[in-house]
């Protein structure tokens, strides 16, 4: 049932836990479109709730990537947030109104 629903939407909405008390929603811009997610959470967090899962084309390969270690090491999270290319998506805490730009497109 869990898989289905994500290949069907690619959200990964469903798997936040229910029982953990969560703050505001807020609403942001990721790649144009209007986008929830909680006060609190890393912008990574909040991408990857939203399905957004590609995170930039490798320049050599051309082939997708996305986020590797989540805790600020690898680099492979980079993000441009209101118009600062290449801030770690794992390491920054999305706000209400930031526009979220990844680099995945080719
Ligand atoms: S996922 Fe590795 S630095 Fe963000």
């Amino acid at each position: 049932m869990i898989q289905k629903s994500i290949q069907k939407s690619g959200k990964m909405e469903h798997l936040r836990i229910d029982s953990i008390l969560r703050k505001q929603k807020i609403k942001f811009k990721l790649n144009g479109k209007d986008t929830e997610a909680y006060e609190g959470e890393t912008v990574l967090a909040a991408l990857l709730a939203a399905g957004q899962k590609k995170i930039k084309i490798n320049p050599v390969s051309r082939k997708p990537r996305g986020a590797l270690c989540g805790m600020g090491v690898c680099f492979e999270c980079r993000v441009t947030i209101d118009g600062i290319p290449n801030v770690r998506a794992c390491m920054t805490e999305v706000k209400p109104g930031m526009i979220i730009e990844t680099n995945d497109k080719k």
